[in-house]
């Protein structure tokens, strides 16, 4: 579309030197011109500029290209985009087919900006000395610091408040144009954003394009959007990434969040990759922009039922996209809150963990939402015929040749293997046969966990568990999962002359158990065992510590549960201080493993 006369014409301007300079300061060393590379983490710079040859080329990460590359890959763009970018830069207009339409294009767009970034400079201006709408940023949280990166500003309460920025505010169609002002039927002309937190929205190239106003506190609508203008489409901007681009190359991923609020409290708490799409759901559009930045996308949203409809949304939008090289990934907040409230809570370390580790790739999210529509617990026919059904089409949406197949394969064992009551294994805890009144499981054959390294010490030497007793008891706390050990446990510490018994006694205060436990005596790797020597003593000694460790561990799992369990049904507000303290920790220990 764009004659190659022109794109020699423009790269014979565009001097590639000046143009990569006004991203990445450049330092000339010799013949050419150097950095750190912006395409690659680095200290010490290995990426090159050369006036002479008119190309850049890093060799620590290989990328490299003339300006017109530069442009694309740096600011995301496509190649049409890059060179219309590069053309204004220079004053140069594209000549397409369409071209006359593309001026005029231009025309209203220009002058639209400029309308906008003034709106934006007075809201910012009356942000500094609108001491409620200071007070409402620092209740929530915010830094004057992050407030100003964002560049967020406070439109008065005002019904005519832009009209102290725009002299001919009553006549001007710009302002009508660009959205911030409403004329009635009465021909009367208001602000569309009074007594609201403003969040200008920019687009790639920095320019403001829209805002989003919130209410300060209560009250509805709680966020005004700018309105669809010739510069602002919801449905293809995406709210920070302008502020993001660089963090997310550096990530190597991008986050995709529902809020504005949690686009800014992210980046406070360090983690700047973060963008929102605005109200919408996340379309191809948003899809095909966020791709050219990274291949690594991380959904976060709400674990309640609009999160996961939202999240749902985006997968089914992904699946005619996806690559073999694109990874996509679902993380699901506790149900009520969002990641600006949980980064407050947690902070960036146990934040990260949490995205690393918790993350579900789009594999996983597809199965699990289809499955839980179908009961395929019952391993009914009918049932695995629906799975099929609702997942078959889905499956034949993946564009990637690779993840297809693979999916294919996943998606029909997942089906196929499920069988009734599976889950019980995973749930199965020491002490559950108790409650079923059967008879303790039998210690594995083969051996030697820990714990079964433990059980035989203790069945050979009880009175080891004399000197150990503090330790023991707080390990059956830990919860053993060799319900044997539990129970010889039990046995021991109600014993009262604990240092009398031996391998026999023992066998005989549990007569139930002992013909099983003489059997598990006898094999090799026990018999090999000697209990007397002073070694054993401190491998005994060494096994309890080593239990009590992963015990802790466990605990840890089910007291984060517990306190996840809380923040599902009522919030972050209802944890205790001890709560508080220990839920950070806890994310952060059971990352760890
Ligand atoms: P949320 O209500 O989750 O926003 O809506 P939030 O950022 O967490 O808001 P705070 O923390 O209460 O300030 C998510 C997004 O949906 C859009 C906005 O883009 C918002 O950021 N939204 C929400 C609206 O456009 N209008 C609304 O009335 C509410
Ligand atoms: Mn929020």
């Amino acid at each position: 579309m764009i004659p190659q006369s022109f794109i020699d014409d423009l790269l014979a301007r565009a001097d590639i030197v000046s143009v990569i300079d006004r991203y990445v300061p450049l330092k000339k060393t010799g013949i050419n011109y150097s950095a750190c590379c912006p395409f690659h983490q680095e200290k010490t710079p290995s990426f090159s500029v050369s006036p002479a040859k008119q190309f850049y080329h890093c060799f620590g990460c290989g990328a490299n290209g003339n300006a017109l590359g530069f442009v694309m890959e740096y600011q995301g763009l496509g190649f049409v985009d890059a060179v219309k970018q590069l053309a204004a830069d220079y004053g140069m207009t594209v000549p397409d087919v369409r071209s006359d339409q593309a001026v005029q294009v231009q025309a209203t767009i220009s002058p639209l900006i400029a309308v906008l970034e003034q709106a934006s400079q007075f809201y910012r201006t009356r942000l500094k000395t609108a001491s409620v709408a200071i007070d409402y940023l620092k209740q929530r949280g915010l830094t004057g610091e992050i407030a100003a990166r964002f560049g967020l500003g406070f439109a008065p309460d005002d019904w005519q408040g832009l009209g102290h920025a725009f002299p001919d505010y009553e006549t001007r169609q710009d302002l009508s144009q660009a959205g911030l002002v409403i004329d009635n039927d009465q021909g009367r002309r208001y602000d569309r954003f009074r007594d609201r937190v403003m969040f200008p929205i920019h687009n790639l190239k920095g320019q403001i394009i829209g805002f989003g106003g919130r209410v300060i506190g209560k009250g509805e609508p709680k966020y005004l959007n700018s309105p669809e203008t010739p510069v602002f489409e919801k449905g293809r901007e995406l709210y920070g990434l302008y502020q993001a681009r660089q963090a997310i190359r550096q990530a190597g991923k991008v986050m995709i969040v529902e809020g504005y609020m949690d686009v800014v409290a992210l980046a406070q708490y360090g983690v700047n990759y973060a963008v929102a799409t605005l109200g919408t759901s996340t379309t191809s559009d948003h899809l095909q922009k966020l791709f050219k930045h990274s291949e690594h996308l991380v959904f976060c949203f709400d674990g309640d039922n609009a999160g996961r409809k939202a999240a749902w949304r985006a997968l089914e939008n992904a699946l005619p996209l996806l690559t073999d090289a694109l990874t996509l990934e679902f993380l699901f907040l506790p149900e009520g809150e969002d990641p600006d409230t949980l980064v407050r809570q947690i902070g960036h370390e146990a934040f990260e963990a949490k995205v690393s580790h918790e993350a579900l790739p789009l594999s996983r999210f597809m199965l699990q939402e289809v499955a839980a529509r179908v009961d395929l617990q019952k391993g009914r026919p009918e049932d695995k015929a629906r799975f099929w059904h609702e997942i078959k089409p889905l499956l034949n949406q993946i564009a990637a040749p690779t993840l297809r197949n693979v999916m294919w394969t996943e998606a029909r064992n997942f089906a196929g293997l499920m069988k009734p009551k599976q889950d019980k294994v995973f749930e199965r805890k020491s002490g559950d046969w108790k409650r079923r009144n059967e008879p303790p499981p039998m210690p594995r054959q083969e051996p030697k966990g820990l714990e079964d390294r433990l059980l035989a010490y203790l069945l050979l030497r009880p009175v080891f568990a004399a000197s150990k007793a503090n330790d023991l008891a707080r390990l059956r706390q830990g919860m053993l999962e060799n319900a044997g050990l539990q129970r010889v446990l039990e046995f021991l510490q109600s014993s009262p002359r604990l240092k009398e018994l031996d391998t026999k006694s023992v066998l005989q205060g549990m007569p139930a158990l002992a013909e099983g436990w003489r059997q598990w005596l006898g094999q090799s790797w026990i018999s090999a065992l000697e209990p007397a020597s002073e070694e054993a003593e401190t491998e005994f000694t060494d096994i309890c510590l080593q239990l009590e460790k992963q015990g802790q561990i466990r605990m840890g799992g089910s007291q984060l549960q517990d306190i996840e369990r809380k923040v599902n049904a009522s919030g972050f507000a209802s944890l205790t201080e001890e709560e508080r303290a220990s839920y950070k920790q806890l994310i952060l220990e059971k990352h760890k493993r």
